[in-house]
């Protein structure tokens, strides 16, 4: 039987604009989060970062970077999501270690996180290695199928998709919760990294705004493609 109350989630979604003052009670969202930890990333490296926006100048700061948009602005919860295409090797080293702390390294384990890892994610300095790499594999896979070993802008891509997918997962935990949420990158990107201090190989994907959803919370109503212009099987 398939689980109706993931499908009642994934059907009443919809982008809130305009929210409720009532709080998100702490438990709340610290269970959406939990759940968003859980999504699945590239190489389960994990790239996202979650800012909770509390600081009320920084919220203040943080809605003129969203362009003053009304869920920025209405919202009790404001969340800065990052994404990070420098931490590969701390989140690459911390994998080792849980795994080593729970018995002797596979040599899978090993073998992909030493030497496969740092082949796809290192980009030599100034990235100049990066499209090397990518012209190189693109020539080898003329003749048989090739990985991408990633150039940094392949990485960035890398790293927002796996960012999206933790942000999918926390708007749909929000949902099951009863509670609304605005996903925007609507925003000033440079202003949002100075903000909230950000080294260079981190940048804001999006920001969420999370609540109640108001009388006035749905803008539009839902407009889908045809189903044949989503889903094709060949
Ligand atoms: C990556 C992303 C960025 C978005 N940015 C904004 C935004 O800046 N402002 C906004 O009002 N809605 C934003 N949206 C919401 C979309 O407009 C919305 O998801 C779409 O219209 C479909 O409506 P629904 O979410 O209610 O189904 C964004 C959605 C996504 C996935």
């Amino acid at each position: 039987m398939p689980d109706s109350s993931f499908y009642a989630a994934v059907e009443s979604r919809r982008t809130i604009r305009d929210f409720l003052p009532d709080p998100v009670p702490q438990e709340t969202l610290d269970r959406c989060l939990e759940a968003a930890r859980l999504a699945p990333s590239s190489s389960n490296l994990q790239p996202w970062e979650f800012v909770v926006i509390r600081d009320p100048k920084v919220r203040q700061l943080a809605i003129a970077a969203c362009l003053d948009q009304v869920p920025a602005k209405t919202a009790p919860v404001l969340i800065a999501l990052v994404t990070h295409r420098d931490t590969w090797r701390r989140n690459r080293d911390e994998i080792l270690r849980i795994f080593e702390s729970r018995g002797p390294l596979r040599r899978s384990h090993e073998s992909y996180y030493r030497k496969i890892i740092p082949m796809v994610y290192r980009t030599g300095p100034f990235g100049l290695l990066g499209p090397v790499k990518r012209t190189l594999c693109r020539i080898a896979s003329l003749f048989r199928p090739t990985p991408n070993l990633m150039s940094r802008a392949d990485i960035r891509v890398m790293a927002h998709k796996s960012t999206a997918l933790a942000a999918a997962t926390f708007m749909l935990a929000m949902r099951a919760e009863g509670f609304d949420t605005c996903p925007m990158e609507g925003f000033d990107p440079w202003r949002a990294k100075a903000l909230l201090g950000l080294p260079r190989g981190a940048e804001v994907s999006m920001f969420l705004a999370a609540g109640k959803r108001s009388e006035k919370g749905v803008w539009w109503d839902r407009a889908l493609m045809p189903r044949d212009w989503s889903i094709r099987e060949i």
